[in-house]
């Protein structure tokens, strides 16, 4: 069964400029795939179009058998929840705060709006920060944290939306290699123990090797790889490094060194 559906899909931005030139692909529910790439590949447009941040030139895009449109936007994105690099907390709110707006996906305007919570919303609130290890930290304020803690509060805030889907866009790119190890550890975790399909943007081969069941690999807006990690070789690696008319490139050399 597949949860995210793209078919045909291109973007072209106002500019005239073509981020993603026809992309096909079936994600399974409950698997967790790493879409991996160069700076510029097209990987964050292609996260923001499976949530409808960004709506497709072309083509369409389905999540849980539901192509998106501007209809039933809202109703779609119920199930699909988002990682980002940069945390986006509410920095002077408290942790938990942060964890409970995760609910507002699920309330009414009127709800939303007023910060109405219900008991419910709190027990999954506490939940979800028991998940990721910060029940003491409930009532911190969030820019008290350091980063990985703070990603931690991030990925709770996704957990508390109840998703079938968490797209994390670089969700380590902030933070320290330690830190970057356990918000992997505990994103392939979620992935397990709940059947949530994981979808995460990375640069960094290494750690898309290790935690991911499958890779996709970008260049140029376009799919250059799809396969097991451990099908990612060194040859597969050039070509979704590669860059057109650069002989010699850092980015490749740092890739191959982790392959
Ligand atoms: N709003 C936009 N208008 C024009 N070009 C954009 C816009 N957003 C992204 N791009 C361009 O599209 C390409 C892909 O961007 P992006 O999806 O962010 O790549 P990645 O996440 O792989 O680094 C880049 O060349 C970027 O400059
Ligand atoms: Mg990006």
């Amino acid at each position: 069964m597949s949860t995210i559906s793209i078919e045909s899909v291109t973007k072209r931005f106002p500019n005239g400029f073509e981020a993603l030139k026809g992309i096909n692909t079936e994600i399974a529910a409950g698997s967790f795939t790493v879409i991996l790439g160069p700076s510029g590949a097209g990987k964050s447009t292609l996260l923001r179009l499976m949530n409808g941040l960004e709506t497709p030139t072309g083509g369409s895009v389905s999540i849980a058998g539901e192509t998106l449109g501007k209809a039933n936007l809202r109703k779609v994105r119920v199930h699909v929840a988002m990682v980002f690099q940069q945390f986006n907390l509410v920095e002077r709110l408290s942790v938990a705060t942060n964890v409970l707006t995760g609910r507002l996906a699920q309330r009414s305007w009127f709800g939303s709006v007023f910060y109405l919570f219900r008991n419910e919303d709190m027990d999954i609130t506490r939940e979800a920060l028991a998940r990721v290890g910060l029940t003491d930290k409930a009532w911190s304020r969030a820019d008290k944290l350091s980063g990985g803690q703070q990603q931690r509060v991030g990925i709770a805030r996704a957990l508390a939306q109840r998703p079938k889907v968490i797209l994390a866009d670089e969700p380590v790119a902030s933070l320290d290699p330690v830190s970057s190890e356990e918000i992997m550890g505990l994103l392939r975790e979620i992935c397990d123990r709940d059947g949530i399909t994981i979808v995460v943007n990375l640069h960094q081969v290494d750690l898309a090797k290790r935690f991911a069941d499958r890779i996709i690999g970008m260049n140029s807006g376009r799919v250059v790889f799809d396969g097991a990690s451990a099908e990612l070789s060194p040859q597969a690696l050039r070509t979704i490094y590669q860059r057109e008319g650069i002989e010699h490139d850092n980015s490749l050399d740092l890739a191959l060194a982790y392959a």
